[in-house]
């Protein structure tokens, strides 16, 4: 059987690199991946890495990612596949994941395609990772943390460790994207394990 494909949201927290780089890594080890970008998504693309991307109709080789591989959906495609429960992926992973996406997701509220992707991996027992991007947290924000991990969800924050030998902003991505990547089973190889060769 074919790989399961990878699903990927980017919702509007900062950290747009994190959402380029693992589109790249997706793209380049040529794992089939299906991704959602949200409205603030593409805003904070286009102020963090001065890259114009629509929500509505996603061109990823803006991204650098190989649209042959990468299939793009509008954030209010509610009738894509993913949508449906039918459809096999691997996992999901939101990435960078906001607050807004967070809350919504865990009230239940599945009004974009990101957010219903999503509650399909829950109900279907699926892994669904958010690599959460704020700080502080207020008590809403960590209960709906806890709302979401005792449904099923992976809380990831974007809180890179530093000791893998870091000495540029990219072994700080690669370390979030390798969190997120064994969350699905995926050894990206992007860092240097600890204690491992
Ligand atoms: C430049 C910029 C940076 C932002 N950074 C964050 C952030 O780090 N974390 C967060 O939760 N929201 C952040 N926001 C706010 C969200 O984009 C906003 O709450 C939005 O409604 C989230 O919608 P979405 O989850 O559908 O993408 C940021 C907004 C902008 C414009």
């Amino acid at each position: 059987m074919k790989e399961k494909p990878v699903v990927v949201g980017i919702t509007g927290a900062s950290g747009a690199v994190y959402a380029e780089r693992m589109l790249q890594f997706l793209s380049a080890a040529r794992i089939p991946t299906h991704v959602v970008i949200s409205r603030a998504g593409a805003l904070v693309i286009e102020e963090e890495l001065g890259k114009k991307i629509n929500s509505e109709s996603p061109d990823v080789s803006v991204l650098g990612a190989d649209p042959e591989i990468v299939k793009a959906y509008s954030i209010w495609d509610l009738a894509a596949p993913i949508a449906s429960g039918t459809f096999q992926a691997r996992g999901m992973v939101i990435i960078p994941a906001s607050t807004g996406t967070l809350g919504a997701m865990a009230s239940g509220i599945a009004d974009n395609l990101i957010r219903r992707a999503g509650e399909v991996m829950l109900k279907e027992g699926r892994k669904l990772v958010l690599v959460l991007r704020e700080t502080p947290l207020n008590l809403i924000h960590l209960e709906n943390c806890v709302t979401l991990a005792r449904a099923g969800a992976t809380i990831l924050p974007a809180s890179p460790g530093f000791y893998h030998g870091v000495t540029k902003l990219d072994d700080i991505v690669n370390f979030i994207l390798t969190k997120a990547l064994d969350q699905l089973g995926i050894d990206s190889k992007l860092i240097q394990r600890w204690g491992q060769d």
